[in-house]
């Protein structure tokens, strides 16, 4: 153990505020996505007014969640991970703080551009091309800000966790611009540059990595930082990590067509779609068992420790999600489960079981030590807020799963003289208890995040400025 003081001192500012937006942002979202899901049970809530329906409330949860709550959360925990596994501070604080304004400048453009209806109506990428610049510029900023780093390290590897985030950047880059490429008639219209068949498998190429990169890839990333860290144990398998690694980033990249089965795209196209996705459950099971096995000796510790279980279960989740994803990605089961509630189900698996999760267990690691405090405030209420994710999440799913699976049957039914045997309003009447069920069950979930933002409140306040620079200084001692 090293005890030399390196005169600099790691960034922590930027870590802080975007460690801060992603509580603020993830009960925005989220509840946005109780009150949309309200909205399924109580059309009423529509309001009758065009801003509030559900049509333009939805991109924007969507938006909210992945983007803003998910996407600070990869920001402050990239920049967390960067200069810590690198020993160094960020290249450039300037740089830094640019990606963190204009960031939420994007998020803010969103708020107000999607509930006007302004849209490009690609699911995922709907903002009009004005934002999509502005967010490419930031993007192409915080790859400057995070390969920098990477060059100017003082350890002679580079640490597992950063090269899932890397990819995660690059690739994000590559998606964004090229699902993009359009031809704007006003400051708030385009249409895409692509056509018919061609511009559906771009989107999807795009809508399925995104999936993959931003809400897998850099989540792994943060994944192989925080779940040694928190169990205090090291990685189970590096070369493990390693396979994993280039396996996912291979193979991810193929499976965008079990979006477009049965549609116009070349058959071809979507069996290789299917088949590649198929293949993608080793990797994902490889990276969830390394993850897993990491606790080896340590599970004892999930009795007291309320991070460690929000980081192991997140696992689980993201475990259970990629075993469905394949499985839907079969052309027979698709057939029953494309356009139900049981898309909406695996969805939420992952992103609240796996990327809220794991994103919130970090969160409870990270703040108290970019604040200079020893723990969060109450480790009680880190446990009352797992159990209320844990409770929420497995109600969202278990209730879509029973709606996807009773509409694809209901949907598909025919009588001897082929009439359908149900009109679609039975179908929903069907689905109204399951609705009742997912909101109740999003509705804990996002109370959960209200306990977190308490707690943080409280680490934050009994942190004073000194202190919170203190810490940034103390961690540059030649340990990690
Ligand atoms: C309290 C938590 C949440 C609630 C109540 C909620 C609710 C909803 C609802 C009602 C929909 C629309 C479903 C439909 O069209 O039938 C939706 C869609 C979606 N939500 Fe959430 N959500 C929550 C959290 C999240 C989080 C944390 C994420 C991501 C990290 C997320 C990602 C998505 C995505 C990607 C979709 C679109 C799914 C698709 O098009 O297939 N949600 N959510
Ligand atoms: C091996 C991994 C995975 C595979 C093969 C896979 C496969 C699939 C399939 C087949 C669909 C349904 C497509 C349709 O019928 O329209 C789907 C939808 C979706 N999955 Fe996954 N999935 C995987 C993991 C995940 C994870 C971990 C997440 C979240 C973190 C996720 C998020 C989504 C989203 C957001 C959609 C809805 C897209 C939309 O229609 O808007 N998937 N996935």
């Amino acid at each position: 153990m090293s005890t030399a003081i390196s005169p600099t001192a790691y960034n922590y500012k930027v870590v802080r505020q975007f460690a801060i937006m992603t509580v603020v942002w993830g009960i925005l979202g989220m509840g946005l996505g109780v009150f949309i899901a309200s909205q399924l049970v109580w059309p009423e809530l529509n309001f009758g007014l065009e801003w509030t329906t559900f049509g333009r409330l939805r991109p924007l949860h969507t938006n909210l969640v992945i983007f803003a709550f998910g996407g600070c959360a990869l920001f402050g925990t990239s920049y967390y991970v960067v200069q810590r596994t690198c020993q160094t501070r960020l290249i450039s604080d300037s740089l830094a703080s640019f990606t963190f304004w204009g960031w939420q400048a994007v998020i803010v453009g969103a708020i107000i551009t999607l509930p006007l209806g302004y849209t490009t109506t690609k699911e995922y990428a709907e903002l009009e091309w004005p934002l999509a610049i502005l967010l490419a510029i930031v993007w192409v900023a915080y790859g400057m800000v995070f390969f920098g780093t990477i060059t100017k390290r003082k350890t002679k590897h580079i640490y597992v966790g950063n090269w899932f985030y890397g990819a995660f950047i690059v690739v994000t880059a590559m998606l964004h611009i090229v699902n993009h490429a359009s031809l704007p008639v006003s400051f708030f219209k385009s249409y895409s540059a692509y056509a018919g068949a061609t511009d559906a498998m771009i989107q999807w190429w795009y809508g399925h990595n995104a999936v993959g990169f931003f809400l897998t890839t850099g989540f792994l990333g943060m994944m192989y930082y925080f779940v040694p860290k928190q169990a205090e144990r090291p990685i189970y398998s590096y070369r493990l990590s390693i396979v994993h690694f280039w396996a996912l980033i291979t193979l991810y990249i193929w499976a965008g067509p079990h979006h477009l089965h049965y549609t116009a795209l070349p058959d071809w196209a979507q069996s290789l779609g299917m088949a590649m996705s198929i293949i993608l459950l080793a990797p994902s099971w490889g990276g969830m068992i390394n993850g897993m096995m990491t606790l080896s000796g340590a599970w004892h510790k999930l009795r007291t420790d309320p991070i460690l279980r929000f980081l192991v279960v997140s696992l689980a989740f993201y475990g259970m999600s990629t075993f469905e994803g394949p499985m839907m990605a079969i052309k027979t089961v698709n057939a029953l489960s494309h356009y139900t509630d049981w898309t909406i189900g695996h969805v939420h698996a992952g992103a609240l079981g796996w990327v809220a999760m794991i994103t919130i267990g970090s969160m409870y690691h990270m703040i108290p030590k970019i604040y200079g405090q020893k723990q969060m405030y109450s480790v009680g209420l880190i446990n009352v807020h797992f159990w209320l994710a844990t409770i929420g999440t497995v109600l969202y799913i278990a209730s879509m799963w029973v709606n996807g699976i009773t509409q694809g049957l209901m949907w598909r039914a025919i009588n001897e003289d082929g009439t359908l045997t149900y009109s679609f309003v039975e179908a929903l009447q069907a689905s109204h208890p399951g609705f009742i069920v997912r909101a109740l069950g999003g509705a804990i979930f996002a109370s959960g995040m209200l306990f977190m933002a308490y707690n943080v409140w409280r680490t934050v306040r009994a942190s004073n400025p000194v202190e919170a620079e203190a810490a940034s200084q103390i961690a540059v001692v030649g340990v990690h």
